[in-house]
């Protein structure tokens, strides 16, 4: 057994939530066939939700949190792997009911694990994290679907964020024209420089708007808003353009008619990143490793120790987090 340092959610009397770096033992680990030594995990807006005790995320406190991990394999029960390899792991229930990776370690089924792809290493896995893993899905849904770069304009909304800001680079590296949606008006300088060919106010898509359909515009969206924002995207896509729906920002609802659908031919996409088969991961993971020296994904990210981790996901929780995090847990 070995002690280790963990980011921890314990709840109040008072129905409040309490966020710290505690120190855990590997014993406390739930008993699955992995020990993992976790070096680098990352931040996300779940993992925000869950340090914030929402109950669709996280059903039981206290709780180690991080919905994504990278490290070595210290210990195995699975011969799938052996103490050394270099895994990956993101979704399924890490991080939301199983003990997760904002720690020195985690134990989880080896179903869960995927070994590290020639081109990755622990470190550069979690530059993307769960979030670029979203991005390069939502990406192959539009591409199975014919949007090419010489289709038109494709959106990213909350491009700043970590699965917006990941998502602005990839399509911009495959050669896309990206338009990128952002509510901080001082961050278009960055956007442009990891990208983005035109930079839009929020504002622009994100009221609710009663006209069945806007003028056409994008060939295919990324959107991360949901709500209004995402209705609006539904509304201004090109006849037969498609847009990937990967989160909720803000709001998981949904008003539209059918009319952008049966007048326009267009597609609404759902991306799941966490219950998907391993082997769709881990396609993913290949083509991430073949961006992972792109000087955009290393501008995007800003590191971070486990120490950091709870003022950052306050900062994330309202908003305010610019690209993505690299947590590096070791330190
Ligand atoms: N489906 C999946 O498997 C999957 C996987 C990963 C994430 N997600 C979801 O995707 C979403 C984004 O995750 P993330 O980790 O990238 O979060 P994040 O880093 O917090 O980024 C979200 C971005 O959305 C924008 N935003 C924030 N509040 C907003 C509001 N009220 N209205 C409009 N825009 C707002 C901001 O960008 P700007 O300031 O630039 O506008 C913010 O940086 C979350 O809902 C998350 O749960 C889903």
């Amino acid at each position: 057994m070995a002690s280790y340092k963990a980011f921890y959610i314990q709840a109040n009397d008072d129905g409040t939530f309490r966020r710290s770096i505690v120190q855990r033992d590997t014993g406390d680990l739930p008993q699955n066939e992995v020990l993992i030594r976790v070096r680098y995990s990352s931040l996300n807006f779940k993992d925000a939700m869950s340090a914030h005790g929402n109950s669709a995320v996280t059903r039981a406190f206290p709780h180690q949190g991080g919905i994504d991990a990278a490290g070595e394999v210290v210990e195995s029960t699975s011969e799938a792997f052996s103490p050394g390899d270099k895994v990956i792991v993101t979704g399924y229930d890490l991080g939301m009911n199983t003990a997760g990776g904002l720690a020195q370690y985690i134990r989880v089924p080896a179903a869960w694990v995927l070994p590290c792809p020639r081109g990755l290493n622990p470190k550069r896995s979690m530059l993307f994290g769960t979030a670029g893993l979203t991005a390069q899905l939502c990406i192959n849904k539009l591409v199975q679907m014919g949007v090419t770069p010489d289709s038109g304009q494709v959106l990213v909304t909350g491009a700043t964020g970590g699965v917006g800001s990941i998502a602005v680079a990839l399509l911009a590296h495959r050669g896309y024209e990206v338009v990128a949606s952002s509510g901080k008006a001082e961050q278009a300088p960055m956007l442009r420089e990891i990208g983005a060919s035109e930079v839009i106010d929020r504002g622009e898509l994100g009221e609710a708007n009663r006209r069945p359909m806007l003028k056409e515009r994008f060939a295919g969206a990324v959107d991360v808003v949901g709500g209004d924002t995402l209705a609006n995207v539904i509304k201004s896509l090109q006849a037969g353009g498609s847009a990937a729906c990967c989160g909720l920002v803000q709001s998981p609802a949904l008003e539209t008619t059918v009319l952008p659908f049966i007048l326009r031919g267009v597609n609404l996409l759902g991306v799941d990143s966490v219950e998907i088969a391993l082997a769709e991961k881990q396609a993913a993971w290949k083509q991430l490793a073949r961006a992972a020296k792109l000087p955009a994904i290393e501008r995007l990210n800003t590191t971070i120790s486990l120490q950091q981790v709870p003022a950052a996901l306050e900062t994330l929780f309202r908003g305010g987090v610019v690209g993505h995090t690299l947590v590096n847990v070791g330190r």
